[in-house]
């Protein structure tokens, strides 16, 4: 550490003492239960909404070996309306392995509290620190955000290489003394100022240090987590062209752009003219298909493969749910954005 990451404790430890709270109900004791249920209710809960369950938990099951002998269900019943009810089952599991391994007594140790069900390294460091004023680091989603702001660190915080480098940052920032006022004022500090949108940059300590600050990369920074590539599926969509008129045929009510008006499709492969013959009843000779056209839809990318076909005859019976359009009105009708878009781009084909 040098003076500069002193300088950060000391920033985030002053503006604690100033702003955050210390009058919660599992703040100023030092029982290791009481901080343990805080710390996992608070995992993926506002402070506010813990409050009450906290304190109805904690009258039901006041210590690890009356939640230890307790029914599942009535823990659960306890946790109902917090959420994310695995917290609840690893927490009694949990309490049972405490009773058995370590004869009821909490770990103090962060790596042996660490091998609880429902505990992680972060978790572990925060609890030890509270209760037992360990000095460790913790790095849960907040802190993350913090330091990744603060020093630049690019990257989405869930890849290996950036998770290693927010930790030694944790690490070497850690300071000597105080390290319950700093551990508190570190995750108040994500979950009041460095908020992940509209952050409140000017009430920050870290504000003269802050990188992303500097260089206008607050909003930037974390990375968010890639987005997974959706599927892609692929369809032909027919332009069915006579004179300056093209067929549409009406959507299913259901499913995807239901009851709009769209082009007749085909299997990718598929012999377009033996589709325009045998289910629209229209002689057509294919032309040279347009580029095509991916689109991203909710649950796949859509790629579509404009084919253009110049009717040659049309039978007199008509599909009830086809329509023949003129060009110009066909891209004004209820038809889907992307199938708008190709009817506008279509060339003119004469
Ligand atoms: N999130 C996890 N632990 C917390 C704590 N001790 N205070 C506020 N938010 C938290």
């Amino acid at each position: 550490m040098d003076s500069s990451d002193a300088g950060f404790a000391a920033g985030v430890v002053a503006w604690h003492r100033q702003h955050g709270r210390h009058d919660l109900p599992w703040q100023g004791g030092r029982d290791p239960y009481a901080v343990w249920v805080s710390e996992i209710m608070l995992q993926q809960t506002r402070v506010a909404a813990v409050i009450p369950y906290y304190c109805r938990f904690m009258a039901r099951f006041p210590d690890i070996a009356t939640l230890a002998v307790a029914a599942e269900d009535d823990v659960l019943r306890h946790w109902s309306g917090l959420g994310y009810y695995a917290r609840a089952r690893n927490l009694h599991a949990a309490a049972r392995a405490i009773v058995g391994r370590h004869a009821g007594e909490f770990p103090r140790d962060p790596a042996a509290i660490a091998t609880l069900p429902g505990i992680g390294r972060s978790t572990a460091a925060a609890i030890a620190a509270f209760a037992f004023g360990v000095r460790g680091a913790i790095l849960d989603g907040n802190v993350k955000r913090v330091l990744a702001r603060c020093f630049g660190v690019e990257g989405w915080p869930g890849q290996p290489a950036v998770q290693r480098r927010l930790w030694a940052l944790a690490e070497r920032l850690l300071p000597e003394g105080g390290i319950e006022s700093y551990t508190q004022g570190l995750m108040d500090l994500g979950a009041a100022v460095c908020t992940r949108a509209r952050p409140a940059c000017a009430g920050c300590p870290l504000a003269q240090r802050c990188v992303a600050l500097r260089e206008g990369r607050v909003a930037g920074l974390p990375w968010p987590k890639p987005r997974r590539a959706l599927p892609q599926k692929r369809t032909v969509m027919l332009l069915l062209c006579r004179g300056n008129e093209i067929l549409l045929e009406k959507r299913p009510p259901s499913g995807l752009w239901g009851g709009l008006w769209s082009l007749p499709e085909a299997e990718p492969g598929a012999d377009a003219e033996e589709v325009a013959r045998l289910r629209y009843g229209v002689e057509a000779e294919v032309l040279p298909p347009l580029s095509p056209q991916e689109h991203a839809l909710t649950h796949f990318r859509l790629l579509v493969i404009p084919q253009p076909l110049l009717v040659v005859s049309a039978h007199l019976v008509q599909e009830p749910c086809a329509l023949w359009l003129d060009r110009h009105d066909a891209v004004d009708a209820a038809v889907p954005a992307p199938v708008r878009k190709i009817l506008r781009q279509m060339p003119d084909l004469g």
